[in-house]
């Protein structure tokens, strides 16, 4: 059984090289059969291969396809046959580290397809095989031809629109999953994994391998390698700590049914039913008072010891300046009305 497939239409630059790529509808652990027909139809051997193919190539492909019953997959070879963009055919016979742009790309189609969970895919040294990129209303441009892009498109009357510089693209661009609202389309990047009922609102952010489980509320940034659980919201503003740059090892995830206030923050895992208090960032070594039911104080440990824990209420005591920890009396219900996106 193999990792992934998929038909892909991308984009080079003047050398060739590729700079992008969509696959409409990558699959996850494609059987042996399908495998057997890129062998014979595309020369296929073996390992993991981003194959580019021409369009007499694809029309064998298709036929193929369809003999096997493949039919979605074979009209997609068949469209591919007349794209005017390259195309290339993506096996990833096992999830080893990437060695194209077009594996990485599969690879991050598969998160935002929810056929994969972030964690699930391996995609270390991925940067390495993203290029930088201008992402335009024209498509991808390499950043060396740009200027030469910008030139034509003004002589021809027209303006190039540069709407981000980067190395992943916006996912709404590859992928809209079903049950989702996304009011800045900008703000979720490709490799993103968007739970069936999540809205993100304009300040929500969710970074590649990183996601929401089901219905949540976000208008926070979901940092890379962060999962939210079902019925988790993310107040305004509010960051959970990734681990890319200085956010340590312990990888950041919220459970079921928590709140994370306006501009609150956490570098520690949270169970079900947390809440942290408006404007309060924890860190792992925050020092915590753990308070009862009476307000007392049991005692003073470090909020790395709290990680993972269900029904807690984190609160900066608005006298005293010190962080509490209390039971959570009244997780959150989300509103019923604002959550519905279909
Ligand atoms: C932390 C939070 C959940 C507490 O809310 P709550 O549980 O409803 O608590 P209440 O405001 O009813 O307060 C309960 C008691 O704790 C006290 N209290 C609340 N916050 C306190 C603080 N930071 N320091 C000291 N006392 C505090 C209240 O004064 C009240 O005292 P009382 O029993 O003497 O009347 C709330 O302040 C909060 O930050 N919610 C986040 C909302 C949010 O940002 N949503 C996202 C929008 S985008």
């Amino acid at each position: 059984m193999s990792f992934a497939f998929g038909i892909g239409i991308g984009t080079q630059n003047n050398q060739g090289e590729w700079l992008e790529v969509y696959y409409q509808q990558p699959i996850m652990t494609p059987g042996k059969d399908l495998i057997d027909v890129v062998e014979t139809a595309l020369d296929y051997k073996g390992g993991n291969q981003a194959i580019d193919v021409k369009a007499e190539q694809l029309t064998r492909f298709a036929n193929a396809l369809r003999q096997l019953g493949q039919t979605d997959q074979a009209k997609l070879a068949e469209k591919a046959a007349e794209s005017k963009r390259p195309v290339v055919v993506t096996v990833l016979a096992t999830d080893d580290t990437a060695s194209s742009t077009p594996e990485v790309y599969l690879k991050l189609h598969l998160i935002s397809h929810r056929l994969a969970k972030p964690h699930s895919v391996k995609l270390d040294g991925i940067f390495g095989l993203l290029p930088n990129l201008a992402w335009t209303n024209e498509g991808a441009v390499d950043l060396n031809e740009l200027p030469e892009r910008q030139l034509q498109a003004r002589i021809e009357g027209r303006t190039l629109e540069v709407k981000s510089v980067d190395k992943f693209p916006q996912m709404t661009d590859y992928v809209v999953p079903k049950g989702v609202r996304i009011a800045d389309t900008a703000r979720v990047r490709l490799g993103a994994y968007v739970g069936e009922g999540t809205t993100v609102m304009h300040e929500g952010f969710i970074n590649f391998n990183a996601g929401t489980e089901g219905t949540s509320m976000i208008e926070g940034r979901i940092s890379a390698g962060v999962m939210i659980g079902k019925g988790s919201d993310l107040g305004g503003g509010c960051s959970t700590m990734g681990t890319l740059s200085g956010g340590g090892n312990i990888i950041i995830s919220v459970g079921e049914n928590c709140l994370l206030g306006a501009n609150a923050g956490i570098g520690i895992p949270l169970g079900d039913r947390c809440t942290v208090e408006a404007g309060l960032y924890i860190t792992s070594g925050t020092k915590v008072n753990l308070l009862d039911d009476n307000n007392e104080q049991v005692e003073v440990i470090k909020a790395r010891d709290l990680a993972g824990k269900n029904d807690l209420l984190f609160r900066r005591n608005s006298l005293t300046g010190a962080v509490e920890c209390k039971t959570n009396k009244s997780a959150i219900e989300l509103n019923e009305e604002l959550h519905a996106n279909n």
